[in-house]
């Protein structure tokens, strides 16, 4: 199993934002995972779809969106023409998630899905074969560089469990307090796409911490295939 690094860019220096894409791309990051909030959905605000469209000139490396916004729905329109490649929405913040889905692959997005730690998998399970990506969230969202919710690693398997049972080819995602101490249990656990904003971007080598945690990621993995 392949596995994928989504360096979160609320971790990052954002006054040198196109140096620090540059940087972890540079060791080889898959993804850049932009973290939406709308200080509603989530006590904090961060940035919303111009950051994506300006991203969008400087790299062609895919843009991992994760909307913490209520009314996801008003978004999906601004974030398809900026230039977003996944647009991931919480089914707690909407009663309408299989429209909104539709509508994410409608406008040439991939759609996600987003579970804070208190929300069951059961809340995803209805859609599960439609869905490109379903990220597991490791802290409740809100801020970076909070303590990694221990329970999510019996979580991600549970959800490898459901994605496996429906026949869904979609990415399994983990979000929040992922570093090198927690991202071989996740790999391990079945997650194949890790997002860390505190972890790579604190690094004094945010590159190599981007090598580094990719490698326990396949140790992981490996594990986990292994046994
Ligand atoms: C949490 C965000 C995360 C966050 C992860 O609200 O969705 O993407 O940036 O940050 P770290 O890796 O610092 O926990
Ligand atoms: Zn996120």
């Amino acid at each position: 199993m392949s596995v994928r690094l989504a360096p979160s860019i609320l971790g990052a220096d954002l006054a040198h934002l196109a140096d620090e894409v540059a940087r972890v791309l540079e060791g080889g990051a898959d993804l850049i995972h932009v973290d939406v909030m709308d200080g509603r959905f989530v006590p904090n605000l961060t940035f919303g779809a111009p950051v994506v469209r300006h991203l969008r000139r400087i790299t062609d490396a895919p843009l991992d969106c994760h909307l913490m916004v209520e009314h996801p729905e008003d978004y999906i329109g601004p974030f398809a023409d900026a230039g977003a490649t996944i647009l991931t929405i919480h089914p707690e913040a909407t009663v309408h998630l299989e429209r909104h889905l539709a509508e994410i692959r409608r406008r040439g997005m991939r759609a996600g899905a987003a579970l804070n730690p208190a929300t069951p998998l059961a809340a995803i399970e209805e859609v599960a074969a439609d869905l490109d990506l379903l990220l597991v969230m490791s802290v409740n969202p809100g801020f970076g560089g909070q303590p990694f919710w221990e329970p999510a690693v019996e979580k991600v398997r549970r959800a490898r469990a459901l994605l496996d049972a429906k026949a869904s080819r979609a990415m399994l995602e983990v979000d929040g307090g992922v570093a090198r101490a927690t991202i071989g249990r996740l790999a391990a656990a079945g997650a194949d796409t890790f997002v860390a904003g505190h972890a790579v971007f604190t690094a004094s080598d945010s590159a190599a911490e981007v090598r580094e945690l990719r490698r326990l990621a396949e140790a992981g993995a490996a594990g986990r295939m292994s046994g």
